[in-house]
């Protein structure tokens, strides 16, 4: 497995286990899978509300003696509706509970996007408060406060643009170790990859396989699917290895952590061996054509009526469609 130095001086394996979407009845097997098979990295949230069995899946598999916790990195992140500083510990500290863990490797800030206390989904004005309200710096702060306490080793943050890194890197005490962002060969980001490079941010890419199991209701018409891309194809048969593990690959080589979801135990082997191949300098250069800026993950179910968030305000008029 090949590690990414952070800030800090420790390292993130460069390949995770995505769980969104993962059902609770299968997130614990596939769990416990990735991490016989090798996987030392699983990412994790409370929004995707499965981590208690996340945790009992951990639990057990630290019992049987296959790992240590130290070998181990368990990312999650803070949800919308946690953003006023007071909550920030008491959130964290309820998904160390349920994880069963004692400390984090990596606490993010989930989305710029703050909702009322106990909203799970703001559906209405009232349920949304607007970043002016509720500034990231605040709730920043009180993650800077949970690293000094010793409950998370790092912190970072999701679905920022560089904007808005900007701002929260010339504000923070303890700059942010991870942006966490929808990277793929589509949606290429090679500005944020520049700035992050310059600020020792490390990247990780979320739904590097396009994400094809997200409810119906968060895709749009006509999208388009990177598995089946024949470009894509082309690669993977030109280097004997699948789309997937092409896909993965490309991610690995440009510098970003890539956490792909699966609960198969065929798909999360053959995901994992990703992690140790190399694309031709050919493959590469082909890759960049493929950039189209298209996000499968929008954010618009933030912007719907009633909200502050537009899809301007959240990614700042950086590429999307
Ligand atoms: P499954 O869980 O049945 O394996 P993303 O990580 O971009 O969110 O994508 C997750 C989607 O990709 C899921 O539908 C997952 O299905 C599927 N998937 C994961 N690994 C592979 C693979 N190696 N080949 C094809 N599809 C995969």
């Amino acid at each position: 497995m090949q590690f990414f130095s952070l800030s800090s001086g420790d390292r993130i394996p460069a390949l995770g286990l995505g769980t969104w979407k993962s059902a609770p009845g299968a997130v614990a097997a596939a769990v416990k899978e990735a991490i016989i098979a090798g996987y030392r990295h699983i990412d994790c949230a409370p929004i995707y509300q499965n981590e208690p069995e996340v945790g009992q899946a951990l639990a057990e598999i630290l019992k049987t003696g296959t790992v240590a916790r130290q070998e181990l990195w368990i990312t999650s992140k803070l949800w919308n509706n946690a953003h006023a500083p007071e909550l920030v510990e008491p959130a964290l500290r309820q998904t160390l509970a349920d994880l069963r863990l004692d400390v984090l490797d990596l606490f993010l800030i989930h989305w710029p996007v703050a909702f009322a206390p106990g909203v799970l989904f703001a559906q209405k004005t009232e349920e949304y408060i607007p970043l002016a309200e509720q500034p990231i710096i605040d709730t920043w702060r009180a993650l800077e406060a949970c690293r000094a306490k010793g409950l998370v080793r790092n912190i970072g943050v999701c679905n920022f643009t560089v904007s808005k890194l900007k701002a929260l890197c010339e504000q923070a005490t303890i700059q942010p170790a991870v942006n966490q962002i929808e990277l793929h060969p589509y949606l290429q980001q090679n500005e944020m990859l520049a700035f992050c490079r310059d600020h020792n941010i490390q990247l990780t890419a979320y739904s590097p396989l396009g994400s094809g199991d997200r409810p119906q209701a968060l895709k749009k018409k006509d999208e388009p699917t990177l598995l089946d891309n024949p470009v894509i194809g082309q690669i993977a048969a030109r280097h004997g290895i699948t789309p997937a593990q092409t896909l993965l690959a490309w991610g690995i080589n440009r510098g970003t952590v890539v956490i792909p979801k699966s609960t198969n135990p065929g798909r999360i082997r053959e995901n994992l061996a990703a992690a140790e191949l190399k694309l031709d300098a050919r493959a590469m250069a082909e890759f960049v054509a493929l950039d189209c800026g298209f996000r499968f993950v929008d954010g618009a179910f933030f912007c719907g009526k009633g909200s502050p968030y537009t899809l301007n305000s959240l990614w700042d008029k950086e590429s999307h469609q």
